[in-house]
This record gives C-alpha cells, sequence and structure tokens, in this order.
C-alpha cells in the first residue's frame, strides 16, 4: 500500500528536535523526501542519520529561521536537491527559558528576550512561508503548508507573554495565508500541541509537572509522534478540502 506522502519533497524546520524529527521519520515512513532544516547542525544530522537507517531519503539544512537568507538558502537548497517542494512543516520554535524569560509576567519581561521570541516564533513563521509560497507559486501551484501553532496560540498562558503572543499570531497569519493562496491549491494550516514530551518541557515538567498533569484529561504528556500524525494527515492528499485551520492535539486541554 502507498504511503500518505508518497512521491513527495517536505522540508521540516525546527528538525533537529522533539516533533520536528518525529515528524521527519513519519512523513519518511510514509513515503516522503525530506529536507532537515535546524539551527543545530548536529542535531539535525541526527535525525537524516535515523532516516537513512530506515531506508529513508533525506539531507541536512542549516541555517536560522529569523534570517531571510537561511531560509531562502534552505528552500532554494531542497528544491535543488529534489527538484520540488510539496510540502512544508514550519516547526522551529523556542520556550521562554530560551530567552531569559522564564517564570515572568508580562511587565517583567525585558525587550531583548521579547524581540528575540517573537523572531524565532512568528517572524521566523512568515519568512518560512514567504520562500516556500513563492516557490510552490513558481512549479505551478499547489502544496501543503502546516505551522506549529500551540495551545499557547488559543488561550493565554501566564509568564508565556510574548510565547502566547506569537503562537496567536503564527494562527493568524496560517488562516490569512489559507485565503490568500486557496486560488493556487496551496492549503495552509497550523497544529497546536498542548503539553508534549521534548526538551522545550522538561524544564517546565521538572518545576511544576504535577500541576499540568493534573490540568490534562487525558493525564498525560503527549509524545512528539502523536503531533506528527497529524501533521503527516494535512500535509497528505486526505486532507484536500481541509485548509486554514487549527488543529489542537492536546489531550483534551482546549475542551476545559
Ligand atoms: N513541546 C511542547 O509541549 C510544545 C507545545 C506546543 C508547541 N510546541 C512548539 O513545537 C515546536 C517544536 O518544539 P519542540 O517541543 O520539539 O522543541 P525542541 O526544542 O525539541 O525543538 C525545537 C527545534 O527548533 C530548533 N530551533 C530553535 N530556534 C531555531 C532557529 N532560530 N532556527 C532554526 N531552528 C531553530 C532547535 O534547535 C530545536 O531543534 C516549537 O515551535 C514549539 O513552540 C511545543
Amino acid at each position: 500500500m502507498a504511503g500518505m506522502l508518497e512521491g513527495k519533497v517536505a522540508l521540516v524546520t525546527g528538525g533537529g528536535g522533539g516533533i520536528g524529527r518525529a515528524t521527519a521519520l513519519a512523513m519518511v515512513r510514509e513515503g516522503a523526501k525530506i529536507a532537515v532544516a535546524d539551527f543545530a547542525a548536529a542535531a539535525a544530522r541526527d535525525t537524516v542519520a535515523q532516516i537513512n537507517a530506515l531506508g529513508g531519503q533525506a539531507i541536512t539544512l542549516t541555517g536560522d529561521v529569523t534570517r531571510a537568507d537561511d531560509v531562502r538558502a534552505m528552500v532554494q537548497d531542497t528544491v535543488t536537491a529534489y527538484g520540488r517542494l510539496d510540502c512544508a512543516f514550519n516547526n522551529a520554535g523556542i520556550a521562554p527559558y530560551q530567552v531569559n524569560a522564564s517564570g515572568q509576567k508580562t511587565a517583567d519581561w525585558s525587550e531583548e528576550s521579547f524581540d528575540r521570541m517573537i523572531a524565532v516564533n512568528l517572524k521566523g513563521v512568515w519568512l518560512c512561508m514567504k520562500a516556500e509560497i513563492a516557490h510552490m507559486l513558481a512549479q505551478g501551484g499547489g502544496g501543503a503548508i502546516v505551522n506549529t501553532g500551540s495551545i499557547a496560540g488559543l488561550a493565554g498562558l501566564p509568564t508565556s507573554s510574548a510565547y502566547v503572543a506569537a503562537k496567536h499570531g503564527v494562527i493568524g497569519l496560517t488562516k490569512t495565508a489559507a485565503l490568500e493562496y486557496a486560488d493556487a491549491r496551496i492549503r495552509v494550516n497550523a497544529v497546536c500541541p498542548g503539553f508534549i514530551e521534548t526538551q522545550m518541557t522538561a524544564d517546565t515538567m521538572r518545576r511544576r509537572g504535577e500541576a499540568i498533569m493534573a490540568q490534562i484529561p487525558l493525564r498525560r504528556m503527549g509524545q512528539p509522534g502523536e503531533i506528527a500524525e497529524m501533521v503527516v494527515w494535512l500535509c497528505s492528499e486526505r486532507a484536500s478540502y481541509v485548509t486554514g485551520g487549527a488543529y489542537n492535539v492536546d489531550g483534551g486541554w482546549m475542551a476545559l
């Protein structure tokens, strides 16, 4: 039986980390050829090694999603390697502790922390879409883009101010691009993870894991592979009538 992404070419940013890596692996299992992009070169190479070990095809790309030149190069290198771009998962992101804002309320965030958070988690997604859509249009239209939002893109989350603002912004960008490029058959959606077991949540879970767990209806963290399932589906032809949406994979959190 053919895979859900048989013959497709996909770019995954943040592919060296938890959700990005799991999604790159899931896409390969479904028949895609992958470009794994990450700021952290060694982590991206590690994902590619895991893909190659499964017999899949992948290339490593290194760059910072906040830099337009890096992003253009990521997309161009994907097209040079595989001849086209069908799917993109714009997933690279950082948490408040990575900009020294851990535990800080809105008025306590420094301007520097706020700016870096918005640069990576919001502008980075826009720069990726800008370069990806240009290529998809140039190859005659068609394609699927999935951006990583969060439950923090749908509701407030104390001490995560700029993170929440960026993720709400990602959902706005997703809806707008979906409307603008529907005529060109480019579908644009967001996935909204709840608390997923990755490097990003390790610190928060150590500090207040029990309280968080008590709030999750399914009473456990999600696994990166459970986000990957949604992303693969959204990128596939099975989601051919799905665009402009934000899909929660959160153990029921947003139903509260
Ligand atoms: N883990 C969760 O609970 C959770 C919940 C909701 C949303 N998310 C989102 O999921 C995405 C992936 O997070 P994760 O949990 O897998 O974290 P992670 O830290 O394991 O992976 C993130 C990856 O992004 C890369 N990255 C960071 N900044 C970058 C930059 N400027 N340019 C290129 N690459 C960069 C990192 O090197 C890392 O490999 C993020 O957008 C995050 O906000 C995560």
